[in-house]
């Protein structure tokens, strides 16, 4: 496996630029900023890359949730937790630090926002690099006449798990092993425990049909395929985890025709015709799927925010910068709920979706 690093200039000039933010947000003097540009110029001459402090890892890492245009959430940048795992190589030892990560973030359903940071791209040694998507996906099957079962989006990484001798029970929510890459290229699968961060089972107040359906759904979602991207190093392995939106799960996952596609199945059950579009069974099914989330995660003491209060918070923050003569980055359709988008203010804003340097890119 071969490494393709940046050119030194750009690699320089992205250092330098993260370090006047270092000074900015860390309150160092000019003699200190001086003193730190030096040695990370120095240390790059010689080594082409350079290593981050600690504070400067923390920043970085928190900067570029704050950076990223497709997140809702990042109004709560600066409560990011950062754990530094950039001396584990090992995947038997990248495995524990992300079940560690699992229940730190899962926290007895007090979701946390954390990151684990692994080690970066070196000139001469890629870092390693985690392969699935999430650190927890369910197995998606098709079987041999064509009907499908569990998450269709994993299916690739389905296959590949069998590959590497991993055997499912076929259910729907039936959850994958990690797949990790290390320095050397090697691919090996890795069984987390799923106390880690259990499932919440899906149920709904006011029909009681909706638990025979058997839903579930994880905890909260910690995407481990980006690199996340600090003053020209970069961090192949950087898994991060916040709380859900309601509409994440109960909209797209359950929804979407190529996830679980419950939309018919939800409006059968409900007893309306499905003939018909204008009937709005699909917008009525929709709905219900939603309150079965909410009030599932709820019962079972997890947080997660619904669409409305989270696009009322990220509204606030938005305009609370723009107050303060600075622009929020993001981009419009990710921002806006799946669903009910025109009943939040943020559906009647614009934004600039300028991407910059922290961040995260897949
Ligand atoms: N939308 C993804 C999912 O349904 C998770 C992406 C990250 N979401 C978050 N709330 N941090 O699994």
């Amino acid at each position: 496996m071969s490494v393709i690093s940046p050119p030194a200039v750009v690699v320089a000039q992205e250092a330098e630029s993260f370090l006047r933010q270092c000074a900015e947000w860390l309150g160092w003097d000019h003699e200190r900023h001086a003193r730190r540009r030096a040695a990370v110029l120095d240390e790059l001459a010689r080594t082409g890359t350079y290593r981050h402090t600690p504070a400067e890892l923390v920043l970085g890492a928190k900067l570029a949730w704050r950076n990223h245009t497709r997140c809702v959430g990042k109004l709560y940048w600066k409560t990011l937790m950062v754990r530094d795992c950039r001396r584990l190589h090992h995947p038997g030892a990248i495995a524990a630090a992300l079940t560690t990560h699992l229940a730190r973030a899962h926290n007895g359903g007090a979701i946390r926002p954390i990151i684990t940071v692994f080690p970066p791209d070196t000139p001469t040694t890629p870092g390693p690099h985690i392969v699935s998507p999430q650190l927890i996906r369910y197995a998606g099957y098709e079987q041999p006449d064509g009907t499908r079962r569990g998450d269709p989006a994993n299916t690739a990484l389905t296959r590949l798990a069998r590959e590497l001798g991993w055997r499912g029970d076929g259910g729907d929510f039936d959850r994958l092993p990690v797949l990790i890459r290390d320095s050397r290229g090697d691919l090996t699968r890795h069984d987390l425990p799923p106390d880690a961060c259990p499932d919440v089972p899906i149920t709904h107040p006011d029909h009681p049909w909706f638990a025979e359906l058997g839903l579930r759904w994880y905890s909260c979602p910690t995407v481990s395929d980006m690199r996340l991207e600090i003053g020209g190093v970069t961090y192949p392995a950087a898994p991060f985890t916040g709380w859900y939106v309601g509409t994440e799960i109960g909209t797209r996952n359950f929804g979407d025709r190529d996830r679980y596609d419950l939309l018919p199945v939800i409006a059968r059950r409900l007893g309306l015709s499905t003939g018909d579009d204008r009937g709005l069974w699909k917008d009525r099914a929709l709905t219900e799927l939603n309150v079965a989330v909410l009030t599932s995660y709820e019962r079972a003491g997890v947080r997660m925010l619904d669409h409305h209060t989270m696009a009322d918070q990220f509204h606030r923050y938005v305009q609370a910068r723009r107050r303060a003569g600075e622009e929020v980055h993001a981009e419009w359709g990710w921002i806006i709920p799946p669903t009910a988008a025109s009943a939040t203010p943020v559906f009647h804003d614009s934004y600039d979706p300028a991407v910059v340097s922290p961040n995260f890119f897949r």
